[in-house]
């Protein structure tokens, strides 16, 4: 039988369940897949605390040299997270031949070309399952499994973080700072929420995601994106009035041999698949065009869902005779690939005064700017009036250039809120 040794990188949330996974499932790996999958060592800056979190005494070392010589391991995954010393250890790694497995999506999304080029030099293997959608195994399903399609189209809640929040919000009706507070105090949240609730974790999966679908490199900065932090309990209660939910959606589409990826909050009808995945749970919306519409649904984080896709990655590996990197990808996507003007259905709550003749200039811009107006209300406050419209389908460069004209109008306080509607 096949002995192949591992290195764990990290021994927090992701390398514990990892390391769990492989110890609790040795025997079944060995029995159905024909691996005697070994884990080596594992590497951590801190081990006292590392054994203090269940890591064997024996096996914990801070000493890097100690994988990189160790002809017995095959495999370093890496479950750090963050830019450096990942980055580092991953390069030094497939330097030395070792195959990677990682769920390191920011420094995946930022910096593959680079490791790419260091893997197909010592033909190591890279595997990159746990990045996206934690327990979902979502890149397979693009690798391996949509061969007879050219994919048009992923949207998905990709951030359970973000998604968590909005739904207690939605369910509660509470503010987006109190959801928050809380969130961070249960930890289901960051003490800096940055990289989740702007959105920025969402790019960089998109990013890995839309490489994958169009085979064609996404650099996550060519994503537009918008986050979560400006999200007013106001609108999600009028959305609800509406059969709206609030989610954040990431979205790449290829039109025309051109991309559209973004991410940002939207409305999504009720009866949309995405809609009922609700909490910290991810859901992934694929379409091809000859298998038409697929849709993924399971946990997007966690230590044994993520685990698991880090292990389903370490046996693929580990039975591979010559090792791939999943995706043969040379091109890039630039700038003048990108679709900026996308379009959309769109949500407006503004607050203008109680007069006559404003509402007749509002709908006048808009009219101007070719936008549609789907439905619209109107609620009375002290000498102030609260409009709330969806528009028609319209393009995106048209909405801002209208929102910025209704804004100059003296009569008009503030245009609260502009949320997309995915239909
Ligand atoms: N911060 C991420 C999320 C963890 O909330 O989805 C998994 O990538």
């Amino acid at each position: 039988m096949k002995s192949v040794g591992i290195a764990i990188l990290g021994f927090g949330t992701v390398g514990a369940g990892t390391y769990n996974i492989l110890a609790e499932r040795k025997e079944r790996i060995k029995e159905e897949y024909g691996v005697d999958i070994t884990v080596k060592a594992i590497y951590v800056r801190n081990p006292k605390k590392a054994i203090t979190n269940g890591a064997p005494q024996e096996l914990v070392t801070s000493n890097f040299d100690d994988i990189i010589t160790d002809s017995s391991i095959d495999i370093v995954a890496e479950c750090i997270g963050g830019i450096e010393p990942a980055k580092t250890l991953l390069i030094e790694s497939l330097k030395a031949g070792k195959n990677i497995v990682t769920a390191n999506k920011e420094l995946f999304a930022k910096h593959w070309g680079e490791l790419e080029k260091y893997a197909s030099k010592t033909k190591a293997g890279m595997y990159f399952e746990a990045t996206c959608g934690g327990g979902i195994p979502v890149i397979r399903t693009l690798t391996q499994a949509m061969q007879a399609n050219t994919i048009l189209q992923i949207k998905g809640i990709i951030n359970g973080t973000t998604n968590y929040i909005l739904s207690r919000m939605s369910d509660e009706g509470a503010s987006y700072e109190n959801v928050l507070a809380d969130a961070q105090a249960l930890g289901f949240a960051e003490a800096d929420p940055t990289a989740d609730v702007e959105g920025y974790d969402a790019s960089y999966k998109l990013a890995i995601l839309s490489s994958l679908a169009f085979n064609k490199f996404l650099p996550a900065e060519l994503i537009y994106r918008e986050g979560i932090s400006k999200v007013q309990a106001e609108d999600i209660a009028i959305g609800k009035q509406l059969g709206f939910t609030i989610k954040l959606l990431a979205i790449a589409k290829l039109i025309d041999g051109k991309i559209e990826a973004r991410v940002h909050p939207v409305f999504l009808k009720n009866s949309h698949p995405l809609a009922s995945v609700s909490g910290s749970f991810n859901g992934i919306f694929i379409v091809g065009d000859n298998v038409g519409d697929i849709m993924l649904y399971g946990r997007g984080a966690g230590s044994l869902p993520t685990g698991s896709a880090v292990v389903s990655d370490i046996v693929f590996c580990a039975r591979q005779i010559e090792h791939a990197r999943y995706a043969e990808i040379s091109d890039v996507i630039t700038k003048q690939d990108i679709i900026s003007d996308f379009t959309s259905d769109y949500y407006m709550r503004m607050t203008v005064l109680d007069l006559s003749g404003v509402l007749s200039q509002i709908t006048s811009i808009f009219a101007d700017n070719n936008i549609s107006i789907t439905s619209m209300r109107q609620d009375a406050g002290e000498g102030v009036v609260s409009i709330v419209l969806v528009t028609h389908k319209s393009s995106e460069n048209n909405i801002r250039k209208a929102i910025k004209e209704i804004e100059s109008l003296s009569e008009v306080q503030k245009v609260n809120a502009v949320i997309r509607v995915e239909k």
